[in-house]
């Protein structure tokens, strides 16, 4: 995969609940390039799967789902919003339970293989600051910019749970801790492109820096 057309490529990685798609948002918004938050694209394979009842282990099933799902990122009111095959997915794919599949679903190469391939695509021809798991790693290897993004479980826990209670959902921070670790275990040691921080990505622990500080690092570090 390599970048002929010189164009930028940002990949930012990380375990979940390091900031990564706050920050890139925003900073994709200052450096005037297309973000793709690939995480929502595996929650809205995983929410299309459990709305079709197919079972994850069901590869025909899950490969026909593949072949007819269209997933569109359209800007709405200065909001990036999801639509799966035309249904705006974007609240649905954020719930607990979605959570707490979309990992066994995101293990499955043929669902890999698929997202990659999209994610490559528009890619393409474009400035595109992408987050995920893989993506210094797999879908952009010859990306200039790489970070990766951490900050303690502890303090990951804290920051998610903040964003469910402004969402005035009620949190368990106990609870939410444990599914954080256990997403984070079963992403690290799937087979297939694992969470993983890319040899030549920079790391960021961010566990005592604000949010504007990691934007503002990110940002002075890719304009050097
Ligand atoms: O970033 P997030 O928490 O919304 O991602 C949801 C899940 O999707 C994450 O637990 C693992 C999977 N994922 C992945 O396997 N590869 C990516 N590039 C992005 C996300």
């Amino acid at each position: 995969m390599t970048n002929e057309t010189q164009t930028i490529q940002i990949a930012i990685d990380g375990p979940a609940g390091a900031g990564k798609s706050s920050v890139a948002k925003v900073l994709s918004k200052r450096l005037g390039c297309i973000y793709l938050d690939t995480g929502a694209m595996y929650r809205a394979v995983t929410w299309a799967a459990m709305e079709q009842q197919i079972a994850f282990d069901n590869i025909e099933a899950m490969t026909q789902l593949l072949d007819t799902l269209e997933l569109n990122f359209k800007d709405e009111d200065g909001v990036q919003r999801l639509y799966c095959n035309g249904i705006d997915v974007t609240e649905a794919i954020r719930t607990p339970e979605i959570s707490a599949n979309v990992s066994a679903v995101s293990m499955i190469p043929i669902v890999r293989e698929s997202m990659t391939a999209q994610q490559r695509r528009i890619a393409q021809g474009a400035d595109v600051l992408m987050d995920g798991r893989d993506i210094g790693t797999t879908v952009l290897p010859e990306a200039q910019y790489k970070f990766f993004l951490t900050a303690s479980l502890q303090e990951r826990a804290r920051r998610r749970g903040l964003e469910l209670e402004a969402k005035g959902q009620a949190v368990d921070y106990a609870q939410l801790e444990a599914d954080i670790a256990l997403r984070d275990k079963k992403d690290s040691e799937r087979e297939v492109s694992p969470l993983r921080q890319a040899e030549d990505a920079e790391l960021i622990d961010t566990s005592h820096l604000s949010f504007d500080e990691v934007v503002e690092l990110l940002y002075h570090k890719i304009k050097k």
